[in-house]
């Protein structure tokens, strides 16, 4: 129970990270509100919740829409009482429509970044002052390794998007930090989950796996079981912090 009495706000909790993660924060004692745009993921998530005995709601919006987020947040409250933890994973990746510069439309460009990037402004914006009464809380957004280092097929508004979560990441940090409010960032590799699978066949994924010196692609438990140690107490020193959960891509 390491989030016992805690309230989180997920957004993108349909499926994939955002699914495991509110699975495993329920289990863990926290009153989970989904947030997501697929309605029947949602529910499907929060069948999973309500049938292990957790406590969630489900909260229908768009990340890349101001008042949907300000609605989802207050949602939240009035639900549970308070808010404690904001988890800004929501995110697209869009490979057929945002490429390199040179290819990418500006209506592309700005979509991808909406909901990238402008989901985590609103949803900070508008839960920031909720975890400022409930006396500090902890934010966890979502970048990628995209964002540490090029890759030949490019995909530059998610990469620049997810690099400005780096930013973003730690300028929460320094500005909350007195509120007891912490800021951290997580870093996935590639990840098994829907996002990835209209680009991976079975092989491919072997293959990319195999060339991992962890020898295996990425499960959404392993980002879910990193985000529920930056949600809870025992990361209470954290704060501005970039943790990369690769396989060990990076160190390659
Ligand atoms: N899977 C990977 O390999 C990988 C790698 C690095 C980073 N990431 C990042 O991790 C996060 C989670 O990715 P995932 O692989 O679990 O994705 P996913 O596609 O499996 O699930 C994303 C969820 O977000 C929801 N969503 C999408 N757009 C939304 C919007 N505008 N408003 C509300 N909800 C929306 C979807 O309905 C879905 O339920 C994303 O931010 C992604 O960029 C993923």
């Amino acid at each position: 129970m390491r989030l016992k009495d805690k309230v989180a706000i997920i957004t993108g909790a349909g499926l994939g990270m955002g699914r495991a993660g509110s699975v495993l924060f329920a289990r863990e004692g926290a009153s989970v509100l989904i947030f997501d745009l697929n309605e029947k993921a949602a529910s499907e998530t929060e069948s999973i919740i309500k049938s292990e005995g957790g406590k969630c709601a489900v909260f229908i919006g768009d990340v890349s829409k101001e008042a949907d987020v300000k609605a989802g947040v207050e949602e939240a409250v009035k639900q549970f009482g308070k808010l404690n933890i904001l988890y800004a994973n929501a995110g697209v990746l869009w490979k057929d429509r945002d490429k390199s510069v040179i290819e990418t439309t500006e209506e592309n460009w700005d979509i991808v970044q909406a909901i990238n990037l402008k989901g985590a402004f609103f949803l900070t914006k508008h839960g920031i002052p909720y975890l400022q009464k409930a006396g500090g809380g902890s934010i966890i957004l979502v970048g990628s390794i995209s964002a540490l280092v090029g890759f030949t097929l490019a995909q530059d508004s998610y990469t620049c998007a997810k690099g400005a979560l780096i930013s973003l990441a730690k300028s929460l940090a320094v500005q909350f930090g007195p509120d007891n409010i912490r800021c951290n960032i997580i870093h996935p590799g590639m990840v098994d989950t829907p996002l990835q699978e209209p680009y991976l066949t079975p092989e491919k994924k072997k293959a990319i796996g195999d060339s991992l010196p962890l020898k295996r692609l990425g499960k959404p438990e392993d980002i879910a079981n990193t985000a529920l140690f930056l949600a809870s107490d025992e990361s209470s020193w954290m704060t501005g912090a970039e943790l990369i959960v690769d396989g060990g891509f990076m160190a390659t």
